[in-house]
């Protein structure tokens, strides 16, 4: 590799890279798993610690794109074909998207339905009836299992890379010289 090129990614950007992994794993499903339980008294623990995990998430998405800009990172890989090549840059860019817009609908709804005093102040008014009936919550859903797709395909990606093609593309993405 060239001496401006480097062969992995910056520590900082691995680190960033699986934090956001846990994050949106355990935002995803504690947010599945709420979205069964009844809007009562019970559900305002799991709101505060869904919300939390999002909105940490945000902090970190924007920290490490920022990052991105700035750091040094390796050159992109090819899979020997070029729309290949071309789904690969997209769904990096459309990750970061997503994982944006599922932070921002989330505390669109989070306002529009007047959660921040019920979950982090106390109030003790009671959580809205439906959270569907605001239209953040509509977009909050689809979003999610749009972002599962983009994963899916990533994870795909990366396993293809290193069991089919066996480029080794995972320790890209790991700690080392
Ligand atoms: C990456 C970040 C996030 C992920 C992956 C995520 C994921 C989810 C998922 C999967 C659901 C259930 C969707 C469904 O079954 O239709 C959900 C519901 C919800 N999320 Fe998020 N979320 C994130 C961020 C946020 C943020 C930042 C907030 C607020 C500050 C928030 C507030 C809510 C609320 C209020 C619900 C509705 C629960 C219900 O319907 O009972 N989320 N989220």
């Amino acid at each position: 590799m060239s001496k401006n090129i480097p062969a992995r990614y910056h520590p900082l950007q691995v680190s960033f890279h699986w934090l956001t992994v846990i994050l949106v794993f355990a935002a995803f499903v504690l947010g599945k798993y709420m979205s069964g339980l009844p809007n009562e008294g019970g559900k305002i623990v799991p709101l505060g610690a869904h919300m939390v995990l999002g909105i940490v998430t945000l902090v970190v998405i924007i920290a490490r794109f920022i990052t991105r800009l700035r750091l040094p990172k390796p050159a992109h890989v090819t899979a020997g074909n070029a729309f290949f090549d071309w789904v690969g840059k997209a769904v990096h860019y459309a990750l970061y998207a997503f994982v944006f817009l599922m932070t921002v609908s989330g505390m669109s709804l989070s306002m529009q339905s007047g959660l921040v005093p019920i979950v982090f102040g106390g109030s003790g008014a009671s959580l809205p009836a439906d959270f569907f009936d605001f239209t953040s919550r509509m977009l909050h859903g689809f979003i999610a299992p749009a972002l599962l797709l983009l994963v899916l395909l990533h994870v795909g990606a990366a396993l293809y890379h290193q069991f089919m093609l066996k480029d080794n593309l995972l320790a890209r993405m790991w700690y080392g010289k």
